[in-house]
């Protein structure tokens, strides 16, 4: 058996209501994939702010960065929401969390399954045949650069240097090599200095893989034209705020944002996996959270940080399966409750 150790960040609102299913179902297929994991349970968000009076403590960093990997809930709720920069804020923990294990790579597949296309806000012809990978940068940007308050004045600094940006270039090449052989990066050159070196970089790790094709977009373009063909993107690669909005886009286009699974990596195998969508304090404790885009959360950590690929494949197969035989939870207009849906794909992987 190989012993691993999982920190499992169960967060705010649904946080923990998701999280439990996947934990079942990872611990399902762990033994057979001849992992032996050791789930380390730890504060991070609001639950920490609660506790600590900080989104993440610097015992709970220590443990993520010795970690094999980080499985993360949601952070996040209207209980801690304050304009006031002096406050503790939950995201500032994911933050601090992305900045402090070096994950500069964000990963967002979108594949909706053909069971879900009349569940799209966009029609069947739309979407058919759509398969794309957000690579999203994630340690840089306006999300980290210098930000501040004088006066009636507020100002936040978008900053990329050269590495930050080939780094991240370098992972959507490598990632389409293994799809479609297509990279779009997307930017506001036209307007933006940072855009410019962005693409200037792109365009030279690009000359490095020569079989992949690129182009160039740019970021308002991108908006409409993932809505108009969304099919014909394969890999869109783009700096952190474009990609935060861009990847809640996309999403969409599957009809729920329930099921959208993400890896944050870095340059070793260790990673971050959480679902795209967050707490969602309105019905947190409801038990009627779809926990489908945190059990493929986990599949991707089995895949990318537990060398368990064939693991993986039994989670996303039991999704797509339940979804198959018209299992829908109410992100999807259904009546199934979290552990229903858990039940339901326990049911398959055990099979
Ligand atoms: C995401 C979220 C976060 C982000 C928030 C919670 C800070 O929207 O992971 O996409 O903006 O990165
Ligand atoms: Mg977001």
């Amino acid at each position: 058996m190989r012993e691993v150790t999982v920190v499992v960040l169960p967060g705010d609102g649904i946080g923990p209501e998701v999280v439990a299913e996947a934990l079942r179902a990872v611990e399902l297929v762990a033994t057979d994939a001849d992992l032996s994991i050791t789930w380390r349970g730890e504060l991070m968000g609001g639950c920490s702010i609660d506790a600590h009076g900080t989104a993440l403590t610097d015992e709970v960093l220590a443990a993520c960065q010795a970690a094999d990997a980080v499985l993360l809930g949601a952070v996040g709720g209207p209980k801690w929401d304050t304009t006031d920069p002096n406050k503790p804020r939950p995201e500032q923990g994911l933050l601090e969390l992305r900045a402090g294990m070096e994950l500069f790579a964000n990963l967002r597949p979108v594949k909706p399954l053909e069971a879900l296309w009349d569940a799209s806000p966009l029609r069947r012809e739309r979407i058919a045949g759509t398969d794309l990978l957000v690579v999203r940068e994630l340690t840089g940007g306006i999300y980290f650069g210098a930000r501040g308050r004088e006066g009636d004045r507020a100002f936040d600094t978008c900053e990329y240097t050269r590495a930050e940006i080939e780094r991240v270039a370098e992972v959507a090449f490598v990632a389409a090599a293994g799809r479609r052989g297509k990279v779009t990066s997307v930017d506001k050159a036209n307007v933006l200095e940072s855009s410019r070196l962005w693409r200037e970089v792109v365009t030279e790790v690009g000359t490095r893989h020569p079989r992949i094709e690129l182009d160039h977009i740019l970021v308002d373009n991108a908006a409409m034209q993932l809505v108009n063909r969304p099919a014909d993107f394969d890999v869109i690669v783009t700096e952190n705020m474009f990609g935060d909005i861009l990847s809640d886009e996309a999403a969409m286009i599957t009809g729920s944002i329930g099921l959208l699974p993400s890896a944050s990596l870095g340059i070793g195998t260790v990673g971050l996996y959480e679902p795209v969508h967050g707490s969602a304090p309105d019905i947190a404790g409801k038990g009627w959270a779809n926990p489908m885009a945190t059990v493929l959360s986990a599949a991707m950590m089995l895949r990318y940080s537990l060398g368990a690929p064939e693991a993986a494949g039994r989670l996303e197969t039991a999704v797509s399966e339940t979804l198959n035989q018209g299992a829908r939870g109410r992100d999807l207009g259904g009546k199934l409750g979290t552990r229903e849906i858990g039940d339901r794909l326990v049911t398959l992987i055990g099979r």
